[in-house]
């Protein structure tokens, strides 16, 4: 993600300088102006600092390191992190006089060369401002929604909501199968109507030709649900789709399906149906490329 996120804003003709762990990932960016450094203490007197990592404690290690040298005007995280990891880091941040913007993301490295990344942002809205022009050119817009950790929130529901996606779009797949008619045909329709979105068609080969090369893992998805699911009874509101949902990705884990695509709950639903499914073999376009 962090490297096409990169690629947009050199692309772009930003002055970038371009930090990664396996330094070898990142050299490539060097092609298109970004200074590829060897230590994240030489990102501490930017004015930007995109933070782009896997959980919470990778974030905290590699801002500890930048912050050990030197400070940055803003950071701007945008990993998958908890509500409590983003208000750590805010407090961290806020107390040595950098400002902080939780700006998770929604869409993966495809979705980004496309063009078609959308960020969520909360935090100080000047600090927003400040930071839109360079949003705006790593994907296709943002969305403020407020001040502190809000926009982990959005995320959250964001997740919660692509998980009883997913499942529907497998039942329904399904149902139009066992009907009779292929599932390129079905989901043919179904991405020209207007219950299609970006997300069925970029669903749709691995639905049709059973690639569930991974996107992302069910186990990730069933943590963001989990995570929903605790808001949901923090706030008294009731999610029973989320809570279904949850049930049979837990189903699926514990049936082994773990390290493919979320999209492998196709495999679930048809095992459930009574179907065993082959790769169609059809040539579908999956809306980005
Ligand atoms: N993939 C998606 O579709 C998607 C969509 C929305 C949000 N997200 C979120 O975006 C974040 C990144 O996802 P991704 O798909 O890019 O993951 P990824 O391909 O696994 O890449 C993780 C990146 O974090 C670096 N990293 C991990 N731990 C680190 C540490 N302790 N210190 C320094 N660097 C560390 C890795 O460096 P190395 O190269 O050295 O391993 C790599 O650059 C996650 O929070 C994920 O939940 C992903």
């Amino acid at each position: 993600m962090g490297y096409a996120m990169a690629e947009r804003l050199a692309r772009a003709g930003c002055d970038i300088a371009v930090w990664n762990r396996t330094k070898a990932k990142a050299d490539p960016l060097a092609q298109h102006g970004a200074n590829v450094v060897r230590e994240l203490g030489e990102l501490a007197g930017r004015d930007i600092v995109f933070c782009m990592v896997s959980t919470y404690d990778d974030v905290k290690e590699v801002i500890g390191k930048v912050l050990a040298k030197g400070k940055p005007k803003m950071v701007v995280e945008c990993s998958s992190i908890s509500l409590e990891g983003s208000a750590e880091l805010r407090k961290t941040l806020e107390g040595k006089g950098v400002q902080y913007l939780a700006a998770p993301v929604s869409g993966n490295a495809k979705v980004i060369k496309a063009g078609k990344l959308t960020f969520v942002v909360s935090g100080p809205k000047a600090a927003y401002e400040r930071a839109r022009p360079y949003l705006d050119k790593m994907g296709n817009g943002s969305s403020y929604v407020g001040e502190g950790e809000l926009a982990r929130i959005a995320k959250i529901c964001h997740n919660v909501f692509l998980g009883a996606v997913i499942q529907s779009l497998c039942e329904v797949t399904i149902l139009a199968q066992k009907a009779g008619m292929p599932r390129h045909a079905f989901l043919d329709f179904l991405n020209k109507s207007v219950m299609g979105s970006m997300f069925t068609r970029y669903k749709t080969p691995a639905l049709v030709n059973l690639d569930f090369h991974v996107t992302f893992t069910p186990r990730l998805l069933r943590k963001d649900l989990d995570l929903g699911l605790d808001a949901g009874r923090e706030l008294e509101v009731p999610l029973p789709l989320t809570s279904i949902t949850r049930d049979l990705l837990q189903q699926m884990i514990g049936h082994g399906l773990s390290e493919q695509d979320f999209a492998t709950l196709l495999l679930m639903q048809a095992r459930a149906s009574g179907l065993e499914l082959k790769s169609e073999n059809v040539k579908v376009s999956d809306g980005l490329s």
